[in-house]
């Protein structure tokens, strides 16, 4: 997967289905070759061939001997070539990947080429989350370089996999120069490409609308989705894919661009007036100022190209594969298959004992096997409690409800929100300081009457560690909900050591990992679900830790199914949350229809349920479970767009190709548009029997023609249709 031809120091990575070529040139710049589907190898003699942008020759004065060199490869030209990292403050005026404050205030940053390294197996990191590879089925080559002035040494790890078309990177910045340093960049990943030829597409959000799909043409301008709240990120998600103009769903060149990283973090896609373009992606420079001591390291987070030269579907499915392949945990060992119903949207704060075992009773009836009791068993509001973890045993006799839930055969889990802090806690009025906020500003800005507990702080993390865990381990619990619900502002620690202030969102996060990695490794069979202000912390960072993330707080179906529908063009549906709620509108069973395209559940109050209630809860399960591995394990297709017509509609298709299941909701009530719903992904030469018209018919019948709608398709009501290979 990972080969070196020293004749022309050519690096070739890649897979069978695609390939990342780049070699060393004689300045010793890593500089790109080709990026694409497999081809012959690129060889020495091709190297000019490959590399050559027209424009000024690339000549220097060498100050020892006071002579000017025209360098030896006149194709080489730092204003308009393809390389791997890009210089700060130097010969090339696109942006830099890596950006040194020296000890004398150069900012000049230009690393060369020392020697590299391929070995087995991927990078792991002890303090952040990375994609990982058990099975040692990966290749990694590292390439280290040294600054052009200073004993600084930047080593670029890259990593393949057999079995997923992704790139995977990071770099490392070593500090060998006996006195501080600082980064003010430091960037995971640089893709020059020849062309500008792409659009991009990424995700864009709010509270409630946590991500929805955009795309917009790259010019000659930079793109940068840029995300700087610390840790609560709606307003961009890490995640985004270049494809190329005549690219569709189905053919096509498609490049994705990922990060394993949870706080700020930056992907900026910049044309340039050459008409190329450079990606980069990694955290994010603003207010970063992080000084590398001496024989310190700096480590950046991963950051992944996915290749696809068969469209946007397949640059998914790498999405897909790789999170459910190479970074989710496993589910704990009886949790394969949960139904669960949370408290949140049924009772809000408003519940006792009673009325949590009543609800217990009417879980056992709905076929629930997971209760989860939200926020609220330690206040009747969201005004105190967060540190003190104390359970209020005036409201909730926990173990009782507890007791009885398994007593009835249902697991029991809890909402905590560890990384945040009432002002009105005991904890806070104790320790002022655990709270991160600029002490000298008089007005430290409170969301939701809290603040973000200080994660930068051994001692304040202990503090709430200690606390949580003395809850879960009293009460084996099963499942946790890990919320967090506010954003990082007037980011200052009271307690950090005041030369990385500068650095404190990254900090900040690396605190989070920290309680996060200590969490999972004290409760290992607990199903860990993370949420925040429901999903604005939804990445691979998180994915890490947790098995599934809460996707949104609006659980109205249709502008659910738009949230869903962006969220599943980059993550597999077995992590994103999905609850049946009380929203007015629709039917159980209807709302049932886009929830069980998620972790099913509900979220509602089942006390006053009616048999007719009940039955619907019956079907909604039995289609969830029914097709819970083909929607959990196969591989997706968006069939209907709902940004860009008056239908949402997609389908899973089961590795197999044996059965599929499809989405499909007319938010109007004429249907013609898509009175004949083409099908993707199944076998053409398969037959499928639908349950729609009870009737089989061939899979290019269902890809070609389509399945026909026309017969009654009311506006406004989600449907489900299965199809099974006879
Ligand atoms: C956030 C979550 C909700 C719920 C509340 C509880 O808003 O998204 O699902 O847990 O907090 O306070």
């Amino acid at each position: 997967m990972i080969h070196f031809d020293p004749q022309g120091k050519i690096f070739t990575l890649g897979n069978e289905r695609f390939r990342y070529v780049f070699h060393i040139n004689a300045a010793g710049v890593p500089a790109k070759l080709y990026f694409g589907r497999p081809i012959s190898p690129i060889t020495e003699n091709e190297v000019r061939a490959a590399s050559n942008l027209a424009g000024d020759v690339y000549a220097y004065l060498d100050t020892k001997t006071n002579e000017e060199h025209i360098f030896d490869n006149p194709y080489f030209n730092g204003q308009t070539s393809a390389v791997e990292v890009p210089p700060h403050n130097s010969f090339d005026k696109r942006n830099s990947l890596i950006a040194i404050n020296h000890d004398d205030d150069s900012s000049v940053t230009d690393f060369r080429y020392v020697r590299h390294e391929i070995t087995k197996g991927k990078p792991t990191f002890a303090d952040m989350p990375y994609i990982r590879d058990e099975d040692c089925t990966a290749e990694t080559l590292m390439v280290e370089l040294k600054d052009s002035r200073d004993e600084i040494y930047l080593r670029c790890f890259y990593s393949v996999f057999p079995d997923v078309d992704v790139l995977i990177r990071h770099n490392e910045i070593i500090n060998k120069t006996g006195h501080d340093i600082h980064l003010t960049r430091a960037y995971s990943l640089c893709l020059d490409l020849q062309s500008n030829d792409y659009s991009l597409i990424s995700l864009h959000g709010t509270y409630a609308s946590d991500r929805e799909v955009e795309e917009q043409d790259v010019f000659h301008n930079e793109i940068v989705l840029e995300e700087n709240a610390g840790a609560k990120g709606f307003y961009h998600n890490p995640m985004a894919m270049l494809r190329k103009h005549d690219a569709s769903n189905d053919h096509g060149e498609v490049i994705g661009i990922g990060l394993v990283y949870s706080s700020n973090f930056k992907i900026s896609v910049m044309g340039t007036q050459m008409e190329t373009i450079r990606v980069l992606a990694g955290m994010s420079d603003y207010d970063f100022y992080a000084p590398i001591a001496p024989n310190e390291t700096f480590v950046t987070p991963e950051a992944f190209l996915v290749y696809s030269s068969q469209g946007i579907d397949k640059a998914t499915h790498g999405f897909h594969d790789l999170i459910r392949n190479h970074l989710l945990r496993k589910v704990p060992e009886g949790m394969e298959k949960i139904v669960l119903l949370n408290s949140w949207e049924g009772n809000m704060f408003d519940f006792d004992t009673d009325k949590i075992i009543a609800s217990l009773n009417a879980a056992k009836r709905m076929g629930v096997n997971l209760f989860v009791l939200d926020d609220g068993w330690f206040r009747n509001n969201d005004t105190y409690g967060l540190g003190d973890w104390k359970l209020d045993t005036e409201k909730i006799d926990l173990k009782k409800a507890i007791d009885h839930a398994h007593a009835l055969g249902i697991r029991f889990g809890l909402w905590v929100e560890p990384e945040q802090i009432n002002f009105n806690s005991d904890l806070y009025r104790e320790h002022p300081e655990y709270a991160l906020f600029d002490p000298r500003i008089d007005h430290p800005t409170t969301l939701r009457h809290q603040f973000v507990l200080d994660m930068t702080n051994p001692e304040a993390r202990d503090n709430v560690f200690a606390k949580i865990e003395a809850i879960f381990a009293e009460y084996e619990l099963d499942y946790c909900k890990w919320d967090f619900n506010r954003m990082l502002t007037e980011a200052y620690s009271k307690t950090l050591d005041r030369r990385y202030q500068h650095e404190i969102y990254h900090r900040f996060v690396l605190g989070s990992y920290k309680m996060l990695d200590r969490f999972v490794k004290r409760f290992p069979n607990v199903l860990l679900e993370t949420c925040s202000g429901g999903g604005g912390r939804f990445d691979m960072g998180m994915l890490f830790y947790s098995h599934q993330i809460w996707a949104s707080d609006e659980t109205d179906v249709v502008p659910r199914s738009s949230i869903q529908y962006s969220t599943n063009l980059f993550y597999p549906m077995k992590v994103i949350g999905a609850h049946v709620s009380a929203r007015k509108l629709l039917s159980i069973k209807e709302k049932g229809a886009l929830a069980m395209f998620g972790t099913f559940g509900y979220e509602l109050d089942p006390c006053g349920f009616g048999q007719s209630k009940f039955d619907e809860v019956k079907i909604a399960n039995k289609r969830f479970l029914d097709n819970h591995d083909t929607i959990f394990e196969g591989d997706y297709y968006p069939l209907m767009d709902p940004y860009k017509t008056n239908f949402v509609s997609w389908m899973c298709v089961d590795k197999s190709k044996d059965s599929a299941v499809i989405y499909f909701m007319n938010y109007r009530h004429i249907n013609w548009r898509a009175r004949f719903l083409k099908l993707r992904g199944l076998d053409p030469k398969k037959t499928y029997r639908n349950n729609l018209d009870g009737k089989a018919y061939p899979g290019d019948f269902y890809m070609e023609v389509g399945l026909n709608l026309s017969d009654g398709m009311p506006s406004l009501t989600p449907y489900v249709i299965e199809l099974k290979a006879k």
